[in-house]
């Protein structure tokens, strides 16, 4: 894994128009409320970066997925532009109609250019949207690591056109990070893959299966898994017609010599909801009609010394259904032996940041990603067109 690309910091950038790419895409309340700023949080010191050196600095990002050609109450960057500004401690102006410039921004000012994914052609990477917004700017700095698996104009084709183009911090952290893990990865790698289905992960756990020592795996596919291994799994949530392709799994393991750690104790209940009755059984013990909601404690102990004894660990996704305090238990167990661990661990995905605010962990975890879908495609091992297009002016 190679993902050599120019950092912000090998460039100049004083007195330079600079335009960031970063991913603002945070969620609201039907008010407009931003109810979660980590995003915009994790772009602020690129944007610092560049002011303290005396860039003119504009940025942009998408939110939302929006019409093109149109931009509605719910598309506008407004609220975050408000909030960019209290982070920064100085005036962020929005501009609207930005593609054609006729704007202007000074050494130390930052404008947010308004919603990119509402300009007609950004999303289909249009290469004369690209050149126009390339011909805005002296450096084009991605830091969207978020948005790094998406080919639009303003993650992939300004990158071909504008004068110099490199990584922002963020970004240049999160390919760091990620590289770190799955690239030379000091031994044992523990992979940690929960979630409800096998064929949404499928791709993840045929691309860990070639690199990881111990595949754990985790809610609904671990069902899937343990079907595949013979065991009952009563009323369970899983995927039998992907049985051959858990075994493909396994037995990809097993020929490299490592392992898919599969329970052998279960939480079980009827249903799931805040007041199902949960009874921890042995795995041969489970019943025609029990839900497997969470692993036994003997399975989460087990599971606790794999990640104590780590070299690196990646985790995305939850082992049980953690929003019930008891079907908890085995994902707060991983969670404090991560917490825990001297391994250098990563964790990224919607379930497994909850899970890490949950638990209050976040401050003993290597790096968490911002990335949602773009953390995923890199753990399965595919190139995220932003960081190829970073990559191909490497050179320059
Ligand atoms: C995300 O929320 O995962 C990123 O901002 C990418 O958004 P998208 O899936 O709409 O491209």
């Amino acid at each position: 894994m190679n993902l050599q690309v120019k950092k912000l910091t090998d460039l100049d950038v004083r007195g330079k128009k600079t335009f960031i790419r970063a991913d603002l895409n945070v969620p609201q309340d039907e008010a407009g409320n931003i109810t979660e700023d980590t995003r915009i949080r994790a772009s602020v010191p690129t944007i610092r970066y560049c002011l303290d050196q005396g860039a003119a600095v504009m940025v942009t990002s998408h939110l939302g997925r929006p019409t093109e050609g149109r931009i509605g109450h719910e598309d506008t960057l407004a609220p975050v532009a408000v909030r960019l500004g209290q982070l920064l401690g100085q005036p962020v102006k929005l501009i609207t109609d930005w593609v054609d410039g006729g704007f202007t921004v000074e050494p130390g000012q930052v404008v947010l250019l308004e919603n990119c994914r509402c300009n007609i052609g950004e999303k289909k990477d249009d290469e004369a949207l690209s050149k126009k917004m390339a011909s805005l700017c002296d450096v084009y700095v991605n830091d969207a690591f978020g948005t790094a698996h998406r080919a639009e104009a303003t993650t992939h084709g300004i990158a071909r056109f504008a004068p110099a183009a490199c990584a922002g911090l963020l970004m240049s952290a999160e390919i760091e990070a990620l590289t770190r893990a799955l690239g030379k990865p000091k031994r044992p790698l523990v992979a940690i893959v929960g979630g409800a289905k096998v064929s949404s992960k499928l791709t993840i756990l045929k691309s860990l299966a070639e690199k990881v020592d111990q595949l754990i795996v985790g809610g609904g596919i671990a069902n899937t898994f343990l079907l595949a291994s013979g065991k009952r799994i009563g009323a369970s949530l899983a995927e039998p017609d992907l049985v051959k392709e858990a075994h493909t799994v396994m037995d990809l393991m097993r020929a490299r010599g490592a392992e898919v750690p599969l329970p052998v104790d279960v939480v079980v209940a009827d249903e799931v909801s805040a007041l199902a009755r949960a009874n921890k059984v042995s795995i041969g013990e489970v019943s025609p009609h029990d839900r497997i909601l969470d692993i036994g404690p003997k399975s989460a102990a087990h599971l606790a010394q794999l990640v104590a004894n780590a070299g690196t660990i990646v985790w995305n996704g939850p082992v049980g259904v953690f929003e019930h305090p008891q079907f908890a238990g085995g994902t707060k167990m991983l969670a404090s032996a991560i917490a825990h661990s001297q391994a250098f661990s990563v964790a990224g995905g919607g379930d497994t940041l909850a899970a890490i605010a949950k638990f209050d962990i976040a401050h003993d975890v290597g790096y968490i990603s911002t990335g949602g879908g773009a953390f995923l495609e890199f753990l399965e091992g595919r190139t995220l067109p932003a960081i190829a297009a970073l990559q191909a002016r490497n050179q320059d």
